[in-house]
């Protein structure tokens, strides 16, 4: 019997997909930069599903690559040739939320728009939140340790997933969903799979901390006359608004490719350099804070404040809208860095010189010294344009992936981040779960 046959019998034969032009989507990244020839996809239902397909692939060794929504940006959510695509969509279900411990259970394979559905009717909220929430699923966001626009006030999801159950590289799965918030048992086995971009087991459960559901928001657009100006105003908004949730930096030329694909009017009168995003969420209109900040500051240029829904979401659109605006250009070179605070500035400044070619479109999460670069027409000097940013992020200390993971995409440049000592750890760590390195080769450690 073929791999594919024995697959079937696991997940019935509707589940493995081997036809070229059904495999087409699983195959290709969302940026449409990263591709791969998988040998069939397979969309198990449960744990046991997913445990059985592994130990079959386990046998056959055959590499087993995962894939959740498939919004990750560096290459580690579509297979390499003649892998078995492991599609987690099916793990699906939502457990009843927990009322008097503030956490739910769910499925890998539950998005976050369907987890935000879930919790918000009852007065809860879920403590990440980004752009891609409608495809993204919890499953991947854990792998990735996603981060997104609320870490300054709740962290990412490392802080969030208090629990996970997991099958490992052989087919044994291992089941921690307790949720404990206190618990020194010995090594930390969910942190580590959490971040762990899928190359020490497959998530298939998760045990979620929530968050008070605030419904009064407010939202600030301020435009700034650089980087400068809007640290110095995030910081500001740090010391004096505690109800502070989000502070998102982007710039003129992200703001006209913005427009020109969403169609929305410009933000101001008159264009700016730098335009920065806060947003304060409360049990009561935080309007007002927002507004004496705004007062109070020397920096701010121009502003809009909103508070209801609709004029909330259209000044979000102006950041929130940047991915898909860079991808309508063209298929980008994206990078994901972060920077001590204090260097963001300078390093911003110095970006447009460092690269080597291209157009560079930056945005950001500033509290977090985060920058998204974006280089369009650089497809055939990937190498280049990466080496070059990410030495310049070396240089100051900072990481070569803030939020999105290492993946395929930034592999070659660990050791600008990681020591020699750390990447061996890793690699000792990989080797005891997963000796023959089946799960997610390529990503995040070259392969065995
Ligand atoms: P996938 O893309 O399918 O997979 C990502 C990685 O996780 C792969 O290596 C995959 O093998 C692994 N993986 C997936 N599921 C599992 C599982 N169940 N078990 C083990 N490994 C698994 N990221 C941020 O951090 N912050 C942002 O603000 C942000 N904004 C985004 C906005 C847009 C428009 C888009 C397209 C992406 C954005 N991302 C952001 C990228 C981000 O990494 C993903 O959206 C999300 O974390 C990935 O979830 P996914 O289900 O799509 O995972
Ligand atoms: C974001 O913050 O919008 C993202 O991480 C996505 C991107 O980098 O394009
Ligand atoms: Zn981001």
């Amino acid at each position: 019997m073929s791999l594919a046959d024995s697959l079937a019998t696991i997940v019935g034969p509707e589940h493995v997909i081997t036809d070229a032009s059904m495999l087409a989507s699983y195959e290709t990244d969302w940026t449409g930069r990263f591709t791969g020839r998988a040998l069939a996809a397979v969309r198990p239902r449960d744990t046991a599903d997913v445990a059985a397909v592994i130990a079959q692939c386990a046998d056959a060794a055959i590499p087993v690559c995962i894939q959740g929504g498939n919004t990750g940006l560096v290459g580690g959510s579509v297979p390499v040739d003649g892998a078995v695509l492991l599609s987690l969509s099916r793990l699906d279900r939502i457990g009843d939320v927990d009322t008097v411990a503030g956490q739910v259970t769910v499925g890998a394979g539950v998005t976050l728009a369907r987890l935000q559905q879930h919790v918000r009717p009852l007065g809860f909220d879920f403590g990440v939140d980004f752009a891609a929430r409608e495809s993204c699923t919890i499953g991947g966001m854990a792998a990735t340790n996603a981060g997104g626009e609320r870490v300054l006030r709740y962290g990412t999801m490392r802080a969030q997933v208090l629990g996970v159950e997991a099958v490992l590289a052989d087919g044994r799965a291992v089941s921690r969903l307790q949720g404990l918030p206190k618990d020194n048992t010995g090594y930390d086995v969910v942190s580590l799979l959490v971040g762990a971009e899928g190359t020490l087991g497959v998530l298939t459960k998760l045990r979620l901390r929530l968050v008070p559901l605030l419904a009064a928001r407010a939202v600030a657009l301020i435009a700034v006359d650089d980087t400068a100006a809007a640290v110095r105003l995030v910081q500001q908004a740090r010391d004096t608004l505690p109800n502070l949730e989000a502070a998102e930096l982007f710039f003129a030329d992200g703001v006209t490719l913005v427009r020109r694909h969403t169609g929305l009017p410009a933000p101001f009168a008159d264009e700016h350099p730098a335009y920065l995003l806060l947003e304060c969420a409360d049990r009561n209109d935080p309007s007002e804070n927002l507004l004496e900040l705004l007062e109070s500051s020397a920096d701010v240029r121009d502003a809009t404040v909103a508070s209801d829904a609709r004029g909330r979401h259209a000044l979000w659109l102006y950041r929130e809208a940047h991915t898909e605006s860079i991808n309508a250009e063209g298929v980008p070179v994206k990078l994901d860095v972060a920077v001590p605070l204090r260097a963001l500035a300078d390093c911003v400044a110095k970006l447009p010189s460092a690269i080597p070619t291209g157009r560079a479109i930056v945005f950001g999460h500033v509290n977090e010294g985060n920058l998204h670069v974006n280089v369009l027409d650089a497809r055939d000097d990937a190498h280049a344009v990466t080496d070059a940013v990410l030495q310049l992020v070396a240089s100051y200390g900072g990481s070569i992936s803030a939020e999105h993971g290492v993946g395929r995409a930034k592999q070659a440049w660990l050791g600008l981040s990681r020591s020699a000592e750390e990447i061996a750890m890793m690699r000792a760590i990989k080797d005891a779960l997963d000796p023959r390195g089946l799960l997610n080769p390529g990503v995040l450690l070259p392969p065995a």
